[in-house]
C-alpha cells in the first residue's frame, strides 16, 4: 500500500523521460495491453462528465490526448478542450492525431502539480491513468481542485488491483507476468512496463483515494469498477468552499 505523500517511484525515476521515450508507441501498445478495452473506459466516462453542452474540460496527464479527444467527440460537445501534459513527445504525438482528424485540442505542456490556468477557469477535470504516476499526489489534486469552478466535476480513472480474491489472481498474473514481457517487446522499454505493475501495487486502495479527494477540496465521491476491477474510476464534484483565486 502506498502512503500520500511517500515518492511512488524508485530512486532514479524519471516519469517524464519514460514517457517521453515510449510516446511513439503508447497508444498502440496500450490497445494491445488493455486487449482493446481502454477507448471503451474513457468514452463511457467521458459520457458521464459531459453531462451537457459547452463545458470547459481539462485533461490531466493528458499523454496522448486520448482523454481528450474523446471529449470532442461526445454526444455533448464542450466549449474547450485543454490536454496538459509535462512529457513533450507525448503532446506532439497527440497533437498529430487531433490535426489529423480536425479535433480541436489544445496541448499545453507543463507539471500538473504546478497548472499554468488562473483559477476556477474549468467545469471538468479528467485524468485518465496519470494519478498513480505524480510525486506529490495532494499537489496534483489540489491544483485540479483549484482551476475547477465550484461545483465542477473531476473525472479520474486509474488501474487498481481488484477487491476479489480470485479476480486479483487473475488481473496479478497478467499485469505482473504478460504486460512486462509483452509491453517490453512492443514498446522497446522494458523498465515501463515492469514499472507499470510496481506503481499499481505501490498505490493506494480505491478507499483511499477516496479520502484523499475529500481532503483536497472534493466532494460526493462516486466510484465505479470496470472490467474486474482492473480500473477504477471515480467521479468527484468540486466543493463550493475553500477556492481561493490566484
Ligand atoms: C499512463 S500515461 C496516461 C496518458 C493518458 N491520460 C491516457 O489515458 O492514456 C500518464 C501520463 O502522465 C504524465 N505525467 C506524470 N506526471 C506528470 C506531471 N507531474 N505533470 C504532467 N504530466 C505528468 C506522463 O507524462 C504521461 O503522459
Amino acid at each position: 500500500m502506498g502512503h500520500v505523500g511517500d515518492p511512488l517511484l524508485m530512486p532514479g525515476h524519471d516519469t517524464r523521460a519514460m514517457f517521453s521515450r515510449i510516446a511513439g508507441r503508447y497508444d498502440r501498445v496500450n490497445t494491445v495491453l488493455s486487449l482493446g478495452l481502454d477507448e471503451g473506459w474513457r468514452r463511457r466516462s467521458v459520457r458521464r462528465a459531459l453531462a451537457r453542452p459547452g463545458l470547459d474540460v481539462l485533461d490531466l496527464c493528458a499523454g496522448t490526448g486520448k482523454v481528450a479527444l474523446a471529449c470532442c467527440t461526445a454526444p455533448h460537445r464542450p466549449r474547450l478542450v485543454v490536454a496538459a501534459d509535462f512529457a513533450e513527445p507525448m503532446l506532439e504525438a497527440g497533437h498529430r492525431s487531433a490535426s489529423r482528424r480536425g479535433l480541436p485540442v489544445t496541448f499545453v505542456a507543463c507539471d500538473c502539480q504546478r497548472l499554468p490556468f488562473r483559477s476556477a477557469s474549468f467545469d471538468v477535470a479528467t485524468c485518465a491513468f496519470g494519478v498513480r504516476n505524480l510525486v506529490d499526489l495532494e499537489a496534483g489534486l489540489r491544483e485540479a481542485a483549484r482551476c475547477l469552478r465550484p461545483g465542477g466535476s473531476m473525472v479520474i480513472m486509474e488501474f487498481m488491483n481488484p477487491g476479489q480474491r480470485w479476480a486479483r489472481r487473475l488481473v496479478s498474473w497478467y499485469v505482473k507476468k504478460a504486460i512486462p514481457l509483452l509491453g517490453g517487446v512492443l514498446s522497446g522499454s522494458w523498465s515501463a512496463y515492469r514499472y507499470l505493475p510496481d506503481s499499481i501495487d505501490r498505490f493506494l486502495t480505491p478507499p483511499e483515494l477516496v479520502r484523499v479527494l475529500l481532503d483536497c477540496g472534493f466532494e460526493s465521491v462516486e466510484t465505479e469498477e470496470r472490467t474486474l476491477g482492473v480500473c477504477s474510476v471515480f467521479y468527484a464534484t468540486r466543493g463550493r468552499e475553500g477556492w481561493e483565486t490566484r
